[in-house]
């Protein structure tokens, strides 16, 4: 069974070919992925009419890429995957609308995907896979939460941030201190040259008693920190990056062992975007090991937006008879 998968739920077009044969976890064939990062640059954040209009640009292109890679021809296309939401309403339609033309076109049925089930499973695509049950701490830039992974489909959410995701306070804060878009990675990379423990900034909800988070008083510590440094700010800047990634890392971290407490679970899977960040990966990587707890992650490629686990969500979806693809050739997108 190939599966192609087109996801295009903000800055990012990507698709993938996935080969689910058997019941084995499915095979990456091929893979493409066009960033529109600079392009949203100038503005400081991504501007979704500027982002619809250039997936319409690369979708068709990076397809045949794709089957060209694979040496696939079009036909050879038993389901279609496409990003269902969340997302940009107009950026979603366009990777919907694609999906469903080609779908309607080749006779061949269709599949919506959720957008962070896709980044769950994206540890799928690694070559040493996790084995269900695992928890697992989903962080991008819209979403913040610890499930308990069961099977495929089988998900409890165990907690999630009451305000701001961990992707947007790492984007939030790095816009403050004028690291451009996006902040994540900027903020991560200034971190280097900083002290992790040279301001004091609060770990919201660390002590909560629960498993949920909230970043949204962050940003205004830092905000402040940053006009009482006034004209220091910028001798200072890596230090208060720093210690902005600290207080987001520790948060993480603690919540996520006490996740593993709480459901006994030995894996944890750790994916979406803040997934690529250095530090959270060693921190949890040292506490883990102490426990025998294994982690897992994406491939370090796999961690943002990507065709390629939208593509594997679809075929796991199918192979666990989760789901029917539809030669019903309507769609939908689900913003939120
Ligand atoms: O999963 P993703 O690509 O898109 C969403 O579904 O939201 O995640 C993007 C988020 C952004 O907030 C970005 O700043 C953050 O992931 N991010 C990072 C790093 N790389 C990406 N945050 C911290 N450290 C990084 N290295
Ligand atoms: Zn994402």
């Amino acid at each position: 069974m190939l599966v192609l998968g087109i996801e295009s739920s903000c800055d990012e077009t990507g698709v993938a070919l996935v080969d689910a044969a058997g019941a084995g976890v499915p095979k990456l064939r091929s893979q493409a992925l066009h960033s529109q990062i600079e392009m949203h640059q100038a503005y400081g954040g991504v501007v979704p009419e500027l982002a619809s209009r250039d997936h319409i640009r690369r979708v068709l292109p990076l397809a045949r890429h794709v089957l060209g890679e694979a040496k696939c021809d079009l036909r050879d296309v038993d389901v279609v995957a496409y990003t269902r939401g969340p997302g940009l309403a107009g950026a979603l339609l366009v990777g919907a609308g694609v999906a469903c033309a080609l779908g309607a076109a080749l006779g061949k049925p269709i599949l919506g995907v959720h957008h962070l089930e896709g980044h769950l499973l994206s540890p799928f695509l690694s070559v040493d896979p996790p084995e269900f049950p695992f928890v697992a701490l989903l962080v991008s830039g819209g979403h913040t939460q610890l499930m308990r992974v069961a099977s495929v489909g089988d998900y409890e959410l165990l907690g999630e941030t009451i305000d701001d995701a961990a992707g947007e306070a790492f984007d939030k804060s790095a816009k403050l201190l004028g690291l451009g878009y996006p902040g994540g990675p900027a903020l991560s990379k200034l971190s280097e040259q900083g002290r992790g423990d040279a301001f004091k900034l609060p770990r919201p909800l660390l002590h909560s008693g629960n498993l949920d988070f909230s970043f949204a008083g962050l940003k205004t510590a830092v905000l402040t920190q940053a006009k009482k440094l006034g004209s220091e700010l910028e001798a200072h800047k890596a230090d208060l990056a720093a210690s902005t990634q600290a207080a987001i890392v520790e948060v993480l971290v603690k919540k996520s062992l006490a996740a593993l407490d709480q459901t006994g679970e030995k894996r944890i899977v750790v994916a979406g975007g803040v997934g690529a960040n250095r530090l959270l990966r060693e921190q949890l990587n040292a506490a883990c090991a102490k426990r025998g707890v294994r982690v897992h992650y994406p491939e370090l490629h796999l961690c943002t937006d990507n065709g390629a686990m939208i593509a594997m969500a679809a075929a796991m979806r199918l192979q666990a008879h989760k789901e029917e693809a539809t030669e019903v050739y309507t769609f939908d997108v689900k913003p939120r």
